[in-house]
């Protein structure tokens, strides 16, 4: 019996690799960033800028990677450690810093 040449078997490896390097960091599969939560204990102006950082998340963070979430960090961890780098790297001003934080934060289960 002949044997099956060598890249039918070894494409579909490279494929399956390709594909799981092209998984953001920290994501499980098919994850997509939930909508800004609603709570009666937020202000208007906090309600907002939640909708506000969800909005950016998608148009800044999301042009690099998918959502990576929250949830898998402390809330330190991000505001210290990972934050200060994506939000440079995101060229965002002060108040869309802030608004995406506070997104992320109110995202984050516990
Ligand atoms: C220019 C591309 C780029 C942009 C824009 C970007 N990221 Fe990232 N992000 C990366 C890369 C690359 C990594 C993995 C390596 C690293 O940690 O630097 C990463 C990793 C992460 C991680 C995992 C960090 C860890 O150490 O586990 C989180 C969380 C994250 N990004 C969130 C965000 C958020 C939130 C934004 C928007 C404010 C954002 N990223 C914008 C490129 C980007």
């Amino acid at each position: 019996m002949k044997s099956p040449p060598f890249h039918a078997i070894f494409r579909p490896l490279t494929t399956g690799v390709a594909a799981l390097l092209l998984l953001p960091p920290g994501c499980g599969l098919g994850y997509t960033p939930p909508p800004a939560p609603t709570s009666p204990a937020l202000t208007a102006t906090e309600q907002a800028r939640l909708v506000r950082g969800h909005a950016i998340h998608q148009a800044k963070c999301a042009t690099c990677h998918a959502f990576v979430d929250p949830s898998g960090y402390s809330e330190r961890e991000l505001r210290e450690r990972i934050f200060p780098v994506m939000a440079r790297k995101s060229e965002l001003d002060p108040a869309a810093r802030q608004a995406v934080l506070d997104y992320l934060i109110a995202v984050r289960q516990p």
